[in-house]
């Protein structure tokens, strides 16, 4: 398959972790003969800096003219900490989103069993937890008006859905509840919000085309407490944008390491592949950083493209790497490879999948892992 995919790699560790995506990706191509070709353009802090935008035009373009989008992360201290700027990095990443009509982020949260003494939750609460988030991606308070009134003593935040953004969501979230455990767990406010009200409405109306799905309705301070108590009893998660931020950032917290959580936001026309993290600027050109999260994102829009076969060389490669213990520091205090390291492997691994004897010294030295 020919498949242009636009690289923004954006700001912090997004660079390095997203070389290894894009080693995996051509490692894939190299082995089953496909034509993948990569084409760069600038976003968050490091657009800004060279051109005074968090998305130029000339990124959307390049987005548009791609099939897909390989995402880094986004994000730089130095806006933080200024309240009056106008700019920002995460506009970037928003507008882009908004741009590109990526109406759903799917996020799975799932945890390894080679990884089970990572978890802070007890192993037998932890083992087999594999939870499909679906979080509503260009709509709600994100996007809503917003205001600071001219004293600056008050300020303002919209929430508005309409049936239309809650059902086209909510059609994919119970399709893959019915390829799954055929359990969908909608997620809201509804004791208190309107807008939750309506998600609610709505779901329950279309339960009705989905009478193998088996709906549950729970209020997000209780999801937020069972996600911790209890991850495997739910299935798919299907919520709005805000409580979707919130919720997939606190089940990221269970599988061992954040660094390791992938996502794909998808629309009618577009697609985009990014790890949950942020730019973790301490960590930036350190080779800490875990790639397993840019690396399972690639896994993802092969996945998108029915390119079945190949995600799971890639997955295949990832769960050789957690098994020998080949990771980062965030999972590996005692003998941790560099992000580059674990790239190369997961790369020569997938073009040698039937390798069983390891030289993890030379994996080490940075040299070939064949003996
Ligand atoms: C995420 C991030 C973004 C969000 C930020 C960077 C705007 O936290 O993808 O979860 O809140 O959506
Ligand atoms: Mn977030």
């Amino acid at each position: 398959m020919k498949l242009k995919i636009a690289v923004l790699s954006g700001d912090g560790v997004g660079p390095e972790v997203t070389e290894q995506a894009v080693k995996a990706l051509d490692a894939v191509a190299e082995y089953f003969s496909h034509d993948f070709s990569f084409h760069e353009a600038l976003v968050g802090a490091t657009a800004i800096h060279k051109t005074g935008s968090p998305l130029p035009k000339k990124t959307i373009d390049t987005c548009k003219n791609c099939d897909t989008i390989l995402f880094g992360a986004i994000g730089d201290p130095a806006f933080d900490n200024d309240p009056n700027t106008k700019v920002y990095p995460e506009q970037g990443l928003l507008n882009l989103r908004k741009e590109l009509e990526l109406f759903e982020n799917i996020r799975p949260v799932i945890v390894y069993n080679y990884l089970l003494n990572n978890s802070p939750l007890k192993p037998e609460n932890a083992r087999g937890t594999n939870i499909l988030i679906y979080r509503e991606l260009t709509a709600g308070i994100f996007f809503g008006s917003k205001g600071t009134s001219d004293d600056g003593l008050s300020a303002f935040d919209a929430c508005t859905y309409t049936a239309e953004e809650i059902e086209r969501i909510a059609h994919n979230a119970f399709k893959a509840a019915q390829g799954r455990k055929k359990k969908l767990t909608l997620v809201d406010k509804s004791n208190v919000l309107e807008t939750s009200r309506l998600w609610r409405r709505t779901v329950i109306s279309m339960s009705k085309q989905y009478p193998d799905v088996t709906v549950e309705l729970m209020y997000v301070d209780q999801a937020a407490a069972k996600i911790i108590l209890n991850p495997k009893s739910f299935d798919v998660i299907l919520t709005a944008n805000l409580i979707g931020d919130f919720i997939s950032e606190e089940a990221s917290a269970l599988v061992g390491s954040k660094g390791i959580m992938a996502s794909a936001s998808l629309g009618e026309k577009y697609s985009l592949f990014e790890p949950i993290h942020g730019s973790y600027p301490v960590a930036t050109n350190k080779g800490i950083a875990n790639p397993i999260g840019a690396i399972l994102s690639a896994a993802m829009l092969l996945d998108h493209f029915d390119l079945s076969t190949e995600a799971n060389a890639i997955k295949g490669a990832v769960t050789k790497a957690m098994e020998l213990n080949l990771t980062t520091p965030d999972l590996n205090k005692q003998k941790p490879l560099s992000t580059e390291k674990i790239g190369d492997f997961i790369a020569d691994y997938i073009c040698n999948p039937d390798l069983t004897n390891f030289n993890i010294e030379n994996i080490y030295l940075g040299q070939s892992t064949i003996i």
